[in-house]
């Protein structure tokens, strides 16, 4: 991706959870120079990966597949000092396209991906198959909100502003925006966050991209901080 599109996307991902009155933590405003100032601060900012986290997956379609994740609170399991066995994202989507996380599933962490605001979520989930693949067989069993609910692989469910559904590992599963209902402010609150190993995609695909430095960075990204 640009870094051209990389800001503007995470321009409209702040001005969007501003028009719903969230405000994010302090960090996600500062600006380079600020980065630099806080550099004796950010230690614990940089292990967790907390930040924000533009990607468009390797596939150069970000309209289509890709996101602005901002990674608000999240653990780390190696470290005994601090214990945190949780972590908490925004996730922004663009429903005029469409805009889809891929099909993934997680090894470790269970999810409740929830709708915040802003439109309507539409997510597709499948087990996970012996060979590794999505099974096309077998109904998936998940929990919204408390309640159990069975559906067909690979069927739409539509969830509205206030509702969630609670994904464990080995699910398959991918989201995205209705078209039409407006750009969705997404939840993610779960058990602790790393993405770097935790995430097995269906089909190819890179969590952390190349980007094309065309203009100044506005906000460093997650894997970036060791540019401050
Ligand atoms: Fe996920």
């Amino acid at each position: 991706m640009k870094r051209s599109e990389i800001n503007q996307a995470i321009l409209k991902a702040k001005e969007r959870l501003a028009e719903y009155k969230i405000t994010l933590p302090m960090f996600a405003y500062w600006t380079m120079e600020d980065w630099k100032n806080n550099k004796a601060e950010i230690g614990r900012i940089k292990e967790r990966m907390l930040g924000w986290d533009v990607s468009d997956f390797g596939t150069d379609d970000f309209e289509h597949c890709g996101a602005v994740l901002f990674t608000v609170r999240n653990g780390d399991k190696n470290d005994k000092e601090y214990r945190a066995p949780y972590a908490e994202k925004y996730i922004l989507l663009y429903d005029e396209t469409e805009q889809s996380l891929p099909f993934h599933y997680h090894i470790d962490k269970t999810e409740d991906i929830i709708n915040r605001g802003g439109g309507v979520m539409v997510l597709e989930m499948f087990n996970k198959a012996e060979d590794g693949g999505a099974d096309k067989e077998t109904p998936v069993v998940v929990y919204e909100d408390g309640v159990k609910h069975t559906y067909k692989p690979g069927e739409k469910i539509y969830v509205t502003p206030g509702n969630s559904i609670t994904i464990e590992p080995y699910v398959y599963h991918r989201f995205y925006a209705e078209k039409g209902k407006g750009y969705l402010i997404v939840g993610e609150v779960s058990k602790v966050n790393d993405d770097c190993n935790d995430n097995i995609f269906l089909y190819p695909m890179e969590r952390f991209i190349p980007i094309e430095e065309d203009v100044d960075i506005i906000h460093p990204l997650v894997n970036e901080y060791d540019i401050i």
